[in-house]
């Protein structure tokens, strides 16, 4: 019998290994091996010496011999003497740390070459604050949960065969189809569920339209001031970005002409009916300018609705797309407004030709979405509760916007500047000289007021004396009491006393 020099370490529960023992004493003889103490061909004790040696019970032993052998570890010779497998001779480098998976952590460090630095965060989380007016959210605690909860039961137990299935890429047919008649009753797009591919939320569609239609180089027109998470989903399909100022008419369409006799631009990015983050709506003649210009100069109109029913002045304005014979626009929505973010359901509306290569890279990302919730929210569509949902969120919402609008005049007075908003769920605020936008921020943060300041949004990453107020997730008490303490936040950072 050969001499049995090892002795073992079995890893336990202080070491973050809480499997079975046969399983840790396992890990701790291939562990042995791995390192090259234990040679390949090596003979092994028997299960009774073993056992006596580590005081286990012998089948304990039986049990770590035998996972052993499954994994190729180790292999029964003739004369049943167990020896370490004569094929891993010089195929495993010994390895730093112990070898059972235990949770001891994933090294920081990755053993291959990364591309380039790390890329920047493109869209960096809202500060953490009692008062949060930072990011249009909507009010999570009145989406119709119990409707949806039932929605979805229904779906997965009434359609388990077709719904857990692999499905259409371009997303759950009921859905498309709800979609489409959303669109064509209330947003003036004539389309049919053909024209429909929904996607998780349109950070989604914003990235397989960037990667379908843009090659590396390719130049894309973006609003600027802008939307962050398109621009870094442009970028990372290769685009040159060229910013375009706007102002209170929306983007500046008027100064496109002059790009476009300088660049080969594939594509315009567009917010026109809340622009975001001003909130401005891009006016009639901006809109028919900038459809002339992408049928002559044949680039696409990727027009972002991503707020279109929370409009307070009059009925919501069409979008582009319902107004596009020669098919330059490529339509974005999403529900993350109208129900929630975290549903991830949004969706785009394009040309034949461009969904069936959307649903293509779909189908190469992530298969399909969710069918199970998308066939949820379909339900909550066609029986009119996300309508009606909608229709009792405006009113909440537009009340909260003339509420936090009267309390910034109560507390900063002429220290900010702003007009109520016609839609959305957040107001741009400047601010005067005085009161320096990153001061004021870091001040109200203080006394538990989260906001987002101008710079944020800003292409040059230059200053910004403004604030996006976001007034739909607050209550008009909490807006109110938010606005006071961003008063006395101002009366600190401006040296004077609020109003
Ligand atoms: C300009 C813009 N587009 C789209 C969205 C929605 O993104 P998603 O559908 O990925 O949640 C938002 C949400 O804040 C937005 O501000």
């Amino acid at each position: 019998m050969a001499r049995w020099h090892l002795s073992l370490t079995i890893p336990g529960p202080e070491d973050g290994a809480d499997a079975p023992l046969f399983q840790r004493i396992a890990w701790a003889i291939a562990d042995e091996i791995r390192r090259g103490r234990l040679a390949p061909g090596a003979p092994l004790p028997g299960s009774r010496r073993l056992a006596t040696e580590l005081g286990v019970h012998r089948n304990t032993v039986i049990a770590a011999y035998a996972e052993l052998r499954a994994e190729g570890w180790i292999e029964a010779t003739t004369g049943s003497a167990t020896r370490v497998a004569a094929v891993l001779a010089g195929t495993l480098p010994p390895t730093p740390q112990a070898f059972a998976p235990t949770r001891l952590g994933v090294p920081l460090e990755a053993g291959f070459d990364l591309p380039g630095p790390a890329p920047a965060t493109s869209w960096p989380e809202p500060p953490r604050a009692q008062y949060l007016l930072a990011g249009g959210f909507p009010d999570l605690r009145q989406v119709p949960t119990q409707a949806l909860a039932r929605a979805w039961r229904r779906a997965i137990t009434r359609n388990p065969a077709a719904l857990l299935a692999y499905g259409d890429p371009r997303g759950d047919d009921r859905l498309r189809a709800a979609l489409a008649e959303m669109l064509a009753t209330l947003r003036g797009l004539a389309t049919t569920a053909d024209d429909v591919l929904v996607t998780r939320g349109s950070q989604m569609a914003l990235d397989l339209v960037g990667r379908t239609l843009l090659s590396s180089g390719d130049a894309v027109v973006v609003e600027a001031l802008g939307y962050q998470p398109a621009w870094a989903a442009f970028r990372a399909a290769g685009a040159t970005l060229l910013p375009l100022p706007v102002d209170a008419a929306g983007l500046r369409v008027d100064l496109l002409p002059d790009l476009l006799a300088r660049h080969r631009v594939r594509a315009v990015y567009v917010t026109p009916h809340h622009q975001y983050p001003t909130t401005v709506t891009l006016s009639a003649a901006r809109r028919l300018q900038l459809l002339n210009l992408a049928a002559t100069h044949r680039f696409a109109v990727i027009e972002d609705d991503y707020d279109h029913e929370f409009h307070y002045e009059g009925r919501p304005v069409l979008p582009l797309a319902s107004a596009d014979p020669h098919g330059v626009v490529v339509y974005l929505g999403t529900l993350s407004k109208v129900l929630a973010p975290g549903l991830r359901v949004g969706f785009v509306v394009a040309p034949a030709a461009l969904l069936e290569r959307l649903a293509e890279l779909r189908t190469r990302v992530d298969r399909q979405g969710d069918h199970i919730t998308e066939r949820a929210v379909a339900e909550l569509l066609e029986d009119g509760e996300v309508q009606r949902h909608a229709r009792r969120m405006r009113r909440v919402y537009a009340e909260r916007r003339d509420v936090l609008g009267e309390a910034l005049r109560t507390h900063l007075g002429d220290a900010v500047s702003f007009e109520l908003p016609s839609g959305g769920m957040s107001l741009w605020a400047r601010l005067d000289d005085a009161l320096p936008a990153e001061a004021l921020a870091a001040e109200a943060l203080k006394r538990g007021v989260g906001v987002y300041i101008g710079r944020r949004f800003a292409f040059d990453d230059a200053p910004l004396q403004a604030l996006r107020l976001g007034f739909g997730g607050l209550e008009p008490a909490a807006l109110r009491e938010a606005a006071r303490r961003l008063g006395e936040s101002a009366g600190v950072v401006g040296g004077r006393r609020a109003p």
